[in-house]
């Protein structure tokens, strides 16, 4: 066993050595804010992603709605946040000191919860009073970590104690968000093991003993998500699941969901989209996150949406309603029938990527290539070999 562990563990050392490196990574907290900052605790982390034609500057924050904001701009462009006017949320607070050729944005705007009583999962059947509506902004975000050098970034979220001051409701538990930014096209190392590239980020969500709704007894969770494309908001956005050639990586699941923006042509006549999110239909409910312990993320259709709400870096970055924009909203809900609701472990996770340009195709890997291999190659050796003797005997017979 030993013998045969070396390789893996040296091809694995490969690998991450990011010697492909397509991106250098650099990040900062805050940038440009300091001690204003540091004394309100919040958050913006600053990624940025720089190529040999092309920045991508990423923009995660948390001061109200967890959001993240993607430009794409020349090498040269800096980004100018004023501080003051971004933290009482002024539009163009923040900006690009020159005009980006892209811009995408997503946010989450609503954690949903509701009472699955026919436990089918699906939130669109649920009359409303079975329903709550959690504004992610409540959540009191916290940083757990945070990990970066010029390959490899990561910062770990904490929303806890809820408070609505509004309609007087808290609540305790935790939505832990983990975020990654990476230097190469290569799939994740958390389960479900997300195909990500140089060009994309990804998001993960645990929602931790959340506690639920006391009159709810079959409490599930869900997300609306907005998501903001920079281009003319006449062709919508489009979603849809495709299979996987194998679950290699994500064992069990053979789908992947994705939504994209429209295809645009561009040069030898390839159509390409400019930005996706894609996610495999799974959450796990323990941390151990095996296929043994897992439950359905169910979408539904996208909506069209026009204006922003102040809520999040989005406002702050686009103001609120401009019609240069393509902008939709998408829900997505976790649990499936017969799982046991979300009080069984207390536990669920949600995986997506958010990226640049058109999304990357899985391919079959070494592995797949060598068993398919020989269970085609091995066979048809054999075939030949006896085909080869009986030719041989027939001549010698004759
Ligand atoms: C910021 O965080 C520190 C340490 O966690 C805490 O003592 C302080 O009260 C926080 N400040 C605000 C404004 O939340
Ligand atoms: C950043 O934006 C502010 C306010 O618009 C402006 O006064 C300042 O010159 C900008 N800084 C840079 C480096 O462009
Ligand atoms: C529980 O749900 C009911 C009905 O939707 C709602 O009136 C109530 O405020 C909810 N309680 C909490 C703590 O969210
Ligand atoms: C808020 O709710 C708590 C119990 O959930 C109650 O004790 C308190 O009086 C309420 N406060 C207001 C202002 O309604
Ligand atoms: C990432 O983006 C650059 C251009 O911005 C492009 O050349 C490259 O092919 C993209 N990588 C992937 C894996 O799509
Ligand atoms: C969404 O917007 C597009 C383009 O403006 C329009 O053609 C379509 O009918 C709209 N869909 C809905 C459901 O309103």
């Amino acid at each position: 066993m030993w013998e045969w562990k070396y390789p893996l563990v040296i091809f694995i050392l490969l690998v991450n050595s990011c010697s492909g490196s397509r991106r250098t990574l650099y990040s900062e907290l805050n940038p440009g804010c300091g001690g204003k900052c540091a004394e309100l605790n919040v958050t913006t982390f600053y990624l940025r992603a720089e190529g040999p034609t092309d920045t991508l500057h990423y923009l995660w924050d948390f001061v109200q709605r967890p959001a993240i904001l993607l430009a794409i701009t020349s090498n040269s462009a800096k980004l100018n946040v004023s501080w003051d006017d971004y933290l009482i949320n002024v539009p163009k607070s923040i900006r690009f000191t020159e005009e980006p050729e892209y811009t995408f944005g997503v946010s989450i705007e609503k954690v949903l919860e509701f009472d699955d009583t026919n436990d089918n999962g699906h939130v669109d059947t649920v009359l409303d009073q079975n329903i709550n509506v959690l504004n992610p902004e409540n959540f009191r975000w916290s940083r757990k970590s945070q990990q970066s050098n010029d390959k490899f970034v990561e910062l770990h979220m904490n929303g806890e104690n809820y408070s609505d001051t509004v309609k007087n409701i808290t609540r305790r538990g935790n939505i832990r968000v983990v975020l990654n930014g990476f230097c190469t096209l290569e799939h994740s190392d958390v389960m479900p093991h997300m195909l990500h590239s140089e060009n994309s980020t990804q998001v993960d969500f645990i929602l931790e003993n959340l506690e639920t709704n006391k009159t709810f007894t079959k409490s599930r969770f869900g997300m609306e998500l907005l998501v903001v494309s920079q281009e003319s908001p006449l062709v919508r956005m489009s979603i849809d699941a495709k299979k996987s050639l194998d679950d290699e990586h994500t064992p069990g699941i053979f789908e992947v969901v994705e939504l994209r923006t429209p295809w645009k042509m561009i040069n030898k006549g390839m159509e390409e989209a400019e930005a996706y999110l894609q996610w495999r239909p799974v959450s796990y409910t323990t941390s151990h996150r095996d296929v043994t312990s897992s439950t359905d993320v169910i979408h539904y259709q996208l909506r069209n949406c026009s204006n922003i709400d102040k809520k999040s870096i989005l406002y702050a970055y686009y103001g609120d309603q401009r019609n240069d924009l393509l902008m939709e909203k998408i829900n997505i809900t976790i649990g499936s029938s017969g799982d046991g609701f979300y009080t069984k472990t207390n536990y669920s996770t949600w995986t997506f990527i958010v990226g640049y340009g058109t999304p990357p195709d899985e391919q079959f890997s070494y592995l797949v290539i060598m068993i398919i291999s020989i269970g085609v190659g091995l066979p048809m050796l054999i075939m030949s070999v006896a085909a080869f003797y009986a030719c041989i005997r027939r001549l010698r017979n004759s």
